[in-house]
This record gives C-alpha cells, sequence and structure tokens, in this order.
C-alpha cells in the first residue's frame, strides 16, 4: 500500500537507546531503566504504581487476577472492543457480559452498564476508545453506588485525558499499550497502574511468576518464593529503553497526529454537516490524543464502497471490531443471546483513516479520495430527491 494504516515513528534517538541497552550486563527486565520509565510514568501521570508489562492484555490480565474475580463472578465490558478484556475474564473462569455503547463516542454507556448490574458483577471494564474519554463521572458513581471496580482499558489513551486526569488513572486499574499501532510504541509492550496499595502489592507478584522476586530485590525478603498464582508478564530493558525515548517525545508525536487529525476534520466538515457521516464527538470533558480519526457512513454497503475506493488508490483504511458478543466465541461458547443494535449498527458502518505523525504530507491524497466519493453521493442523493 502506498499509504499504510499506521507506520510507527521511529527516529535516530529510539535506534541509538536500542544500541546502547543490548551492550549493557542487564537485559532482561526490571533493569535500571524499566525503573527509570516506571518512575517516569509515575510522576508523568500522578499515579502511585506504574509497572511495565509486556502488552495491555497482559496488563489487563494482571487486573482481573489481581481483584480475585473468578467462577460465578461478571465483568461487564463494550461488545464494541478488543478481545483481550474478555479473555482475561474468561482466562480466570468468570463470564464477561457485554453492554451498549453511545454511538456519538462508541465509549461504554453507563446507563446501559446499570443495568446489567447484578450481585455477581465485580468489576467494569471500560475502553477509551480512540483516545476519547469515557463519562468517567458516571462510571466513578456507579462503581461506588454498587461495590465494583472500575478498570480502564486505556490500551488507546496514553496522553489524552479525563478533566485533566490522564486516562488509566481515574479508576482503580489502568492499562496502557504500546503496540507499535499505538500513539507511544515499544513495539509490544503495555502498563498497568494503581493508586491502590493492596492491589499494587498483589500486580507485582502476579506479574514476577507468583513470586515475591521483586521484594527480594529490594531486599525486603532473605529469599524469594512462590507466594501467589502469576505468570511472567515483565519486558525486557530493551523495550523499555525504546520507550523512554517515545515518552520523551510525547509532545512532538501529540502535535503531528493532531495535524493529520484536524486537517482530516476540517475535509469532512462539509459531509457531516450535510449529514452524509457522522464522526467522533469529543465531548467537553475529554481532551484526547489524536490517536484514532473515524466516521460511520449511513450504512455497510457505503462504508464498504469507500474502503474499496481507498484501496484502489493505494491507502490503507479499515475497521474494527467485530462485536464480541456476535463473534464465533461470544456466540457458541459464551451463548450470547443479546441483542445490541447500537453497537452492530455502529462496528458495520465504520470506517479508520491511517493517523500517524509522517502522515501530514500524504493527508490530502486520503482526503482526496473522501471527498470525491462523498460529492459523487451526495449529487446522487440530490438527483433522486
Ligand atoms: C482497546 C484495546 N485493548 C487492548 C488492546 C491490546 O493491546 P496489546 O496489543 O498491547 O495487548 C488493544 C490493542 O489494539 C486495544 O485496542
Amino acid at each position: 500500500m502506498d499509504i499504510p494504516f499506521n507506520k510507527p515513528y521511529i527516529g535516530d534517538e529510539e535506534r541509538e537507546a536500542v544500541a546502547e541497552a543490548v551492550e549493557q550486563d542487564i537485559l532482561r527486565g526490571d533493569g535500571p531503566t524499566t525503573n527509570r520509565v516506571q518512575s517516569f510514568l509515575e510522576d508523568w501521570l500522578d499515579v502511585r504504581h506504574a509497572l511495565l508489562t509486556t502488552s495491555c492484555t497482559h496488563a489487563l490480565e494482571m487486573a482481573i487476577m489481581a481483584l480475585d474475580i473468578g467462577p460465578g463472578d461478571e465483568v461487564i465490558m463494550p461488545s464494541f472492543n478488543f478481545v483481550s478484556s474478555a479473555n482475561a475474564v474468561v482466562l480466570q473462569g468468570a463470564t464477561p457480559v457485554f453492554a451498549e455503547i453511545r454511538p456519538e463516542t462508541m465509549n461504554l454507556d453507563p446507563a446501559a452498564v446499570e443495568k446489567k448490574i447484578t450481585t455477581d458483577t465485580e468489576a467494569i471494564v471500560l475502553v477509551h476508545y480512540g483516545g476519547v474519554a469515557c463519562d468517567m463521572e458516571a462510571f466513578l458513581d456507579l462503581g461506588e453506588r454498587y461495590d465494583v471496580a472500575i478498570v480502564e482499558d486505556a490500551a488507546q489513551g496514553v496522553d489524552a485525558y479525563f478533566n485533566d486526569e490522564p486516562l488509566g488513572t481515574i479508576g482503580d486499574i489502568g492499562c496502557y499499550s504500546f503496540h507499535d499501532t499505538k500513539n507511544i510504541t515499544s513495539g509490544e509492550g503495555g502498563a498497568f497502574l494503581t493508586n491502590d496499595e493492596e492491589i499494587a502489592a498483589r500486580a507485582e507478584i502476579i506479574r514476577e511468576k507468583g513470586t515475591n522476586r521483586s521484594a527480594f530485590y529490594r531486599g525486603e525478603v532473605d529469599k524469594y518464593s512462590w507466594v501467589d498464582e502469576g505468570s511472567s508478564y515483565i519486558p525486557s530493558d530493551i523495550l523499555a529503553a525504546l520507550l523512554e525515548v517515545q515518552l520523551e517525545r510525547r509532545d512532538e508525536i501529540r502535535r503531528k497526529r493532531k495535524q493529520v487529525w484536524s486537517a482530516y476534520r476540517d475535509a469532512v466538515r462539509p459531509f457531516v454537516d450535510d449529514g452524509l457521516i457522522e464522526w467522533q464527538t469529543v465531548p467537553e470533558y475529554a481532551d484526547p490524543n489524536f490517536h484514532l480519526f473515524y466516521f460511520r457512513t449511513d450504512t455497510p454497503e457505503e462504508r464498504d464502497e469507500l474502503l474499496d475506493a481507498l484501496k484502489a488508490e493505494g491507502i490503507q483504511a479499515t475497521f474494527h471490531y467485530v462485536p464480541l458478543h456476535s463473534s464465533p466465541y461470544g456466540r457458541n461458547i459464551l451463548n450470547c443471546t443479546e441483542t445490541l443494535p447500537t453497537t452492530q449498527h455502529c462496528s458495520e458502518t465504520l470506517i479508520r483513516l491511517p493517523v500517524y505523525p509522517q502522515l501530514s504530507t500524504r493527508i490530502d491524497k486520503v482526503s482526496e479520495v473522501i471527498i470525491e466519493k462523498m460529492r459523487n453521493k451526495l449529487s446522487s442523493t440530490t438527483q433522486s430527491i
């Protein structure tokens, strides 16, 4: 493809940092670089505990384990979702319960969630879709009233905010992704964030194969052993070195992504005004990180036509997610029978355009294809009236 959907933004500083990192005596995780990056995240985000992880998926698995969620428990989440939070719940023998989203942000709808809360509900895992904050005030209120944990899947929400508070630091646990499709990347990677001391202590053990090796390294115990369930969720210091440079460049990355995002907004605004498409609303409380630019067409057929037109010009646009309740696993294994019409319609009409810092010089090419297609649609609509 002439214009791929995503391109990691890697420069000489990242290359030098990785070259230096492989020369160090410590290549495993939790070495000096990991510790430095974790401290940086804690200061920058004003969060008590930040643990680097091998992925956001693993941070979500840690979250479900740290909350002691197991058989008989239910966890509410959007069906319009990546698979990771649902897998994390299923892996512990608990049940994911899928709730509706709000069409204007594609974020979980607090009112729909409230209707799904039962005495078995232990947590709500919300997704800040495209780096636009969920209505955290409403979710914190639900958490308090029903005594359920709030987990923020902020995979797409690094350097995005809810009323000035960094996403991922507002609920009981936050999970970040540094996958190479995300704004800030170490190739693969993630972070587990919490302000809760008890959760942090358990997470540290879960992340270190169920052992208290971290306490041993700090000199708090004279030997380490198996103390809880866990797995191997610690990334190498080499990845932490790459991440450290990316975090230093966060303002530049955000600024360049915003340029692309704003140019798309300007290009498609007339079609939004004409009611031909709908775009992502950014609520007043949300300060986004320009992770995604998407809009929705009226019908799935229109969406597919547009995708084809872009592809013919060498532009890779995409859609996602296949709603989890209607996926093969959801239908055949979880026996999901709910209908979630907003989720279904939104996912079938969604189109995501390429967004990455290096794209700023090529946005016109993408916009031209969309503008032409939309103009054609507009004239055919006018003719048929
Ligand atoms: C909402 C959401 N959650 C979780 C993940 C998984 O992140 P990772 O690839 O770091 O495991 C993704 C990845 O795209 C995502 O978009």
